[in-house]
C-alpha cells in the first residue's frame, strides 16, 4: 500500500516543503501550512501525489484542488487489480484515472466536459507515461460519449453534488449536480450505468456527507436493482461516502 516512509498515508509538512521549497512562505511559526491559501493548497497536494504516489500532477488555476489521499481511500474501497474501469468527469488533474492506472493496474477510460480541464487532464496523462483513453464528452454522460457495447467492471466518478451554484469555490460544472438534492447527474449515471456494465460490475460515487443527497441516490439505485453499500470514511477532517452500487 502506498505510505510515507512513516508507514503512514500522510506527509509531514516538512516533507513537503523540501520537494517544494515554496511552500516556506505559507509557514507560521509553528510550522503550520496555512491551507486556506489557494497556491499552498495545490503545492502540498502536489507533494502529497509525488511522494506517497509517486505522480506528477499539475493543478488547473480554477479547478478543485483535489485531494490525493481523499480520492485513494475512496477507491481502495471498491478497485480491484487490472479490471476495466471508466471514470466520469476525471477533471483537470485526472489523479483517479492515473491512480486506477498506476496503482491498481487497470485498463482506464476517462471522460471530462470542460475543454479547458480535458486538456489539462491530457497533459496530466502524458506528464505521467499513462496508457488512459480520455473521451471529450458534450454534454453526455455515458451514452453518446462512451461507444456502445462496450462493458467496464467498475464505471465512478466524484460527481458534481450541489443542487445551485456555489459561491466561486468550484467552478459550474464541477459543482452542479442538479435535482433537489444535487443528485441529478448520480441519478442518470446510474440509469445510463447499466447498459454499460458487465454482470457483476459496479457504480463508485464519492459523496459528501449530505444526508438527503445520500438517500435520493440510494433510493435510485435499489429501484434500479442495484445491492448498494455506502461506506462512510474520514479525509482529513470530513467525513465522505464511498457509494457502491453492484449490479445483480
Ligand atoms: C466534482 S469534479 C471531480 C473531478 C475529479 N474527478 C476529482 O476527483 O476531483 C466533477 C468533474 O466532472 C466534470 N463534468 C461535469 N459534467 C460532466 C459530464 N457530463 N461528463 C463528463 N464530465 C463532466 C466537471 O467538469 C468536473 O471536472
Amino acid at each position: 500500500m502506498p505510505a510515507w516512509k512513516d508507514g503512514r498515508l500522510g506527509l509531514p509538512v516538512r516533507e513537503a516543503v523540501k520537494l517544494f521549497p515554496e511552500l516556506e512562505e505559507y509557514l507560521d511559526g509553528r510550522g503550520r501550512l496555512d491551507l486556506s491559501n489557494r497556491r499552498a493548497r495545490i503545492l502540498y497536494n502536489r507533494a502529497v501525489a509525488r511522494a506517497i504516489f509517486g505522480l506528477d500532477i499539475e493543478y488547473h488555476p480554477r479547478g478543485l484542488v483535489t485531494t490525493p489521499i481523499s480520492r485513494y481511500l475512496f477507491m481502495r474501497i471498491f478497485l480491484r487489480d487490472g479490471e476495466r474501469v471508466l471514470e466520469i468527469g476525471t477533471g483537470h488533474t485526472a489523479l483517479m484515472a492515473l491512480m486506477a492506472e498506476k496503482l491498481f493496474g487497470c485498463d482506464v477510460t476517462a471522460t471530462e466536459l470542460d475543454e479547458g480541464f480535458f486538456e489539462h487532464a491530457r497533459k496530466n496523462i502524458k506528464r505521467n507515461n499513462a496508457r488512459i483513453r480520455l473521451l471529450k464528452s458534450g454534454g453526455g454522460i455515458i451514452k453518446g460519449v462512451v461507444p456502445e457495447g462496450e462493458r467496464f467492471d467498475v464505471i465512478f466518478s466524484a460527481p458534481p453534488y450541489y443542487e445551485a451554484p456555489t459561491r466561486g469555490v468550484l467552478t459550474e460544472k464541477e459543482a452542479v449536480g442538479g435535482g433537489k438534492y444535487g443528485e441529478g447527474f448520480s441519478v442518470r449515471l446510474l440509469r445510463e450505468a447499466l447498459e454499460y456494465l458487465r454482470p457483476g460490475g459496479r457504480v463508485a460515487l464519492f459523496l459528501p456527507h449530505k444526508e438527503p443527497l445520500i438517500r435520493a441516490v440510494v433510493e435510485e439505485g435499489k429501484e434500479r436493482g442495484y445491492k448498494v453499500r455506502d461506506v462512510r470514511f474520514k479525509a482529513g477532517t470530513r467525513w465522505r461516502h464511498g457509494l457502491v452500487l453492484e449490479v445483480p
